[in-house]
């Protein structure tokens, strides 16, 4: 039995037959349409979520299968003590696949500690985003037509930003990636990120505080929210929450072959003048995630379709 806790848990190979399906499946959605019938998806959701917990859902009822789960922890019993632990072994006797997230690191790894269904972390602290991941990955490699040979901006907050740290361990292991790390002094990309995965991987990478000095020489620009949540005072939020507005001026830098990712949801970090642009792939990106975890749900499920 596998689980998704990281984008690691898949090897490159792995994540392009991944891809592959999930391709396949953008182009010939009705040959899927049955493969999970009888299957259901829990989704097991601790914290707020729009694109993540519909998304694997709306993959699963494309698939032929059906979905249960929570919302909140308020309307699960996590709001009377019960752990992690205790809820996905009754799960595991609901449903035949989970997707999890959860405000603490490292809880959907607890939980596929104790499950004998399959685990997607969707999500778990500041810690990794694996499926944004594989949409960001179907994205651009739908986009550009490969993964290697890029130079990609990460903007925004890279310090608690998982949807980046996530990203980041996925693409180092392409060729001929480079990175600009652009972010204000606080959000810089945590120094273990830079030194256990850049470093170690002989990344190159710079760090700027100005989008405009970094947008002429992109291929690919990823906007992130600074996330008010992970703040642990308002005053520090209201500071740093509009210090990148993406705009139609600042657009004017950047390449004509460059394309604007955001894992969403946004605030102000890109003005929405910018949604016109034929650069602007945020939405197409919320597309692709479908696709994409409809080809993780039954690859995690062991269902292959002629
Ligand atoms: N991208 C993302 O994780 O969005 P949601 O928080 O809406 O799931």
């Amino acid at each position: 039995m596998r689980h998704l806790m990281s984008p690691l848990d898949f090897s490159v190979e792995e994540l392009d037959t991944l891809l592959a399906l999930a391709s396949d499946i953008e182009k010939n959605p009705e040959k899927y349409a049955h493969a999970c019938a009888g299957k259901k998806l829990a989704t097991l959701f601790y914290e707020p979520s729009t694109r993540t917990r519909l998304s694997h859902e709306a993959a699963m009822l494309n698939l032929g299968g059906s979905v249960l789960g929570f919302s909140s922890a308020d309307s699960s019993s996590a709001s009377k003590g019960e752990s992690v632990s205790d809820t996905i072994r009754t799960i595991s006797c609901y449903a035949d696949i989970a997707a999890m997230r959860h405000p603490k690191e490292g809880a959907p790894m607890v939980a596929c500690k104790h499950a004998s269904i399959p685990v997607i972390n969707a999500g778990d602290g500041g810690h990794q985003h694996p499926t944004q991941t594989l949409t960001d990955l179907l994205t651009i490699k739908s986009l550009k037509g490969h993964l290697n040979n890029m130079t990609i901006g990460l903007c925004g907050d890279l310090k608690f930003g998982r949807t980046v740290h996530s990203l980041i361990h996925a693409l180092v292991r392409y060729e001929g990636i480079q990175f600009v790390l652009i972010s204000p002094e606080e959000l810089r990309l945590p120094s273990y990120i830079r030194q256990d995965v850049l470093d170690k991987h002989q990344i190159p990478y710079k760090e700027v505080v100005r989008l405009e000095d970094a947008l002429p020489e992109l291929d690919i620009l990823y906007m992130t929210r600074v996330q008010k949540e992970r703040f642990f005072n308002e005053e520090d939020y209201v500071r740093m929450k509009d210090f990148y507005i993406l705009d139609k001026k600042k657009m004017q830098l950047a390449p004509k072959d460059m394309h604007v990712l955001h894992p969403l949801p946004r605030v102000n970090e890109i003005s929405v003048e910018v949604d016109d642009d034929p650069r602007a792939a945020y939405f197409k990106q919320v597309q692709y995630g479908v696709y994409v975890r409809m080809a993780l749900i039954l690859t995690l499920l062991d269902i292959h379709v002629d």
